[in-house]
């Protein structure tokens, strides 16, 4: 017979873990006191049971085997703070398969397998809840869930990788190099155990393909979505942005028209008086437009212990308020008609180009006839930086509106041209 308890196996003891632990042992009777049942905290899987931890947890509670959580039937919600995909998503299948709900920060694992996780859930009426993998404390995937469910999505973007979010914030403002930022960054909790996943937008493209899925019922796997990260922003950028009157943010952006969703995560120059430009450090922001709501914004801190425990914390919460049956588990379930996913190629967007150039007169008329042949209209063009001693200056320009594919085809063949020592970065302009 079940205890009135909720019992859980933690499994992961390290920065979100080590809060979860600490938060259910330090705060047992207030949680308990505000829902009338308490979760107790019965076992946690590390990997290395020696290693040094900021959680006191008693020491018969920790294990390495995976099965004295699993094959453990007082265990009624398994919370999976590991990362990566495996060993974590054969723990989930194994525990949804034995019955047990569980409680996800794993935005990889439900990136690629979603889906059929959710639909495992529902065939053994348990529920899998992943609050925590997208944006730390904002409750958004709830939100999606549930609350906004009435409307027709038709766009969901933002700033949802707190670590980039941090070493731009720092370059922008305090001019801190990129390792520096970053380092900080790792210091503080908020980098997956592999940076390169957050430099690279990969983070952010599996929680795009997280929220895409909630927001439009349509799959949209991370390798269908296109992926620029914040590596190859230089200090100049920063500031010539900052002339033209924009912050430059990672975003992730997917829409959703006439039964096609185009998804990308890039750096883009925004307006400095957009509400997204003033999203700064850790804090994440997505922006969700509905049929019915409008435009709705969420903003919160996106990453590191506190934020993502809460959120965690508040899936076991649903969970044991949920228990001794309160109706099977919501199931997001796909369109029956996939919709097709729209390459880069065929996006139309406003560009910022900065290019190196040799300073000398008919530059600028070559580089126009490029762009003019295809159709691409300048909005503003200022030289900066010139340089005497080697004779070459940078030239950044605006663009209006234009499709992709054109402006990549022209900037592959201004590079080409004698006049034109490097085309040193392009960047999409969002309004
Ligand atoms: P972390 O600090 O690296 O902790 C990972 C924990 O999992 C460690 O305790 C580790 O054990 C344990 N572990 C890893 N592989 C294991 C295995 N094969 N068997 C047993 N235990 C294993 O990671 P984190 O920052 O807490 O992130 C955990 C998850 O939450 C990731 O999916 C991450 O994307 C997600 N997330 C993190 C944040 C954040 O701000 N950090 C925010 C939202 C979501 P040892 O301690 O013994 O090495
Ligand atoms: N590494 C992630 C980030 C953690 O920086 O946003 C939160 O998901």
């Amino acid at each position: 017979m079940p205890s009135q308890d909720l019992n859980v196996g933690l499994m992961g003891l390290g920065v979100v873990g080590g809060g979860v632990a600490a938060v259910l042992q330090e705060q047992g009777d207030a949680i308990s006191r505000k829902i009338g049942r308490r979760i107790q905290l019965k076992k946690v899987l590390v990997r290395d049971p020696r290693r040094p931890r900021s959680a006191q947890v008693p020491e018969g509670m920790i294990t390495t085997n995976p099965e004295e959580i699993l094959a453990d039937p007082e265990i009624q919600a398994v919370v999976e703070v590991m990362g990566g995909t495996n060993p974590a998503a054969r723990y989930l299948r194994a525990a949804l398969a034995a019955g047990k709900h569980v409680v996800t920060a794993n935005k990889e694992v439900m990136a690629k397998e979603g889906p059929e996780l959710l639909a495992l859930a529902q065939r053994h009426n348990v529920h899998l809840l992943f609050e925590a993998s997208v944006g730390g404390g904002i409750p958004i995937i709830g939100c999606l869930t549930n609350q906004l469910l009435a409307n027709e999505v038709r766009s969901v973007r933002g700033i949802i990788n707190g670590t980039t979010n941090y070493i731009l914030t720092r370059m922008a403002y305090q001019h801190a190099s990129f390792p520096q930022a970053l380092k900080e960054a790792q210091d503080r909790g908020y980098a997956e155990a592999d940076p390169t996943n957050d430099v690279e937008g990969i983070d952010a493209a599996y929680k795009l393909s997280v929220l895409a899925y909630l927001a439009f019922q349509q799959r949209v796997p991370p390798e269908n979505i296109y992926r620029e990260g914040i590596s190859r922003l230089e200090v100049q950028d920063f500031r010539y942005a900052q002339e033209l009157g924009y912050a430059i943010k990672s975003l992730a952006i997917a829409n959703a028209a006439d039964g096609a969703v185009q998804a990308r995560v890039y750096p883009a120059l925004v307006p400095v008086d957009h509400m997204l430009a003033k999203v700064d450090g850790v804090y994440n922001a997505v922006e969700v437009e509905g049929s019915l709501c409008g435009r709705v914004l969420f903003h919160g801190m996106g990453a590191g212990r506190e934020p993502t425990t809460s959120a965690v914390v508040g899936d076991l919460v649903e969970i044991a308020r949920r228990m001794n049956g309160s109706g099977p588990p919501p199931l997001v379930a796909p369109r029956e008609q996939a919709w097709a996913v729209k390459p880069i190629d065929d996006l139309y967007s406003r560009y910022y180009l900065r290019l190196n150039v040799s300073d000398q007169p008919g530059v600028l008329a070559q580089i126009a006839h490029i762009l003019g042949d295809r159709q691409i209209s300048i909005a503003a063009v200022v030289q900066k930086d010139t340089n005497p001693a080697e004779q070459t200056a940078e030239l950044v320009i605006t663009t209006h509106t234009a499709r992709e594919a054109s402006v990549q085809q022209a900037m592959k063949q201004v590079s080409d041209l004698g006049v034109v020592r490097q085309v040193s970065n392009l960047l999409r302009i969002e309004e």
